[in-house]
């Protein structure tokens, strides 16, 4: 359901979906990272041109080549560069001990390929490297919009906490917040919120 075609249809618009200002929680947080940084499902780049203005070196994977074009341009249009990979994170491998930080925002994905590509994403963060995620939670279901209407893509602590077994977390919640980040997520939000440090 929510495929490629799905996604380069939702991003065919001049506009941005998301917003071009970057999630608050990362740009909150983002000094527990470190490059270069792994960015899963940048979509049109708002996180990445975040992180690349504050001199972090940024890969940014997403399904949507659509997207990816829209990063690309929004980097240049700031001035910073970040480098884009057009890939399905369902049989994406990441380079071993290489990230500094991996940034999950809103990549919303299948117990089915997470359970594949998590313990992928410990692998290749160095020794102390940080992992920072936010995901609508199970509960926000129960709001007619906002995330994936579907149960299995939505995120709870404890399954955070049981999918990446090797990463100590430094902060780990559930909240409610109030999201504003373009036509695509606006509103009262429940969200999942992780920040963790692999062993030194
Ligand atoms: C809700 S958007 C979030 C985009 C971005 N992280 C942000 O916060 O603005 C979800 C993104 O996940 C990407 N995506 C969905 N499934 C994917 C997959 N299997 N592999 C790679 N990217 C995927 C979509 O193309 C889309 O850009």
């Amino acid at each position: 359901m929510y495929d490629e075609a799905y996604w380069n249809k939702r991003y065919a618009s001049d506009d941005y979906l998301y917003g071009t200002e970057p999630n608050s929680f990362l740009a909150e947080q983002y000094r527990f990272l470190s490059g270069p940084i792994l960015s899963l499902s940048e979509g049109e780049g708002r996180n990445a041109v975040f992180l690349a203005s504050h001199g972090l070196e940024v890969v940014c994977v997403d399904v949507s080549a659509v997207a990816l074009e829209k990063a690309k341009k929004l980097a240049k249009s700031r001035g910073v560069e970040i480098a884009t990979m057009v890939c399905d994170l369902e049989t994406f491998e990441p380079e071993e001990a290489h990230y500094g930080s991996v940034v999950s925002i809103s990549a919303h994905l299948p117990s089915k390929v997470r359970n594949r590509l998590y313990p992928l994403l410990e692998r290749s963060l160095r020794p102390a490297g940080t992992i920072i995620l936010e995901a609508h939670s199970e509960n926000q279901l129960s709001r007619d919009r906002g995330g994936p209407r579907d149960l299995d893509m939505l995120m709870t602590v404890d399954k955070l906490r049981r999918e990446f077994p090797n990463c100590e977390p430094v902060l780990l919640r559930e909240i409610e917040r109030e999201v504003s980040e373009g036509e695509g997520h606006t509103g009262m939000a429940s969200v999942v919120q992780f920040i963790a440090r692999k062993d030194a």
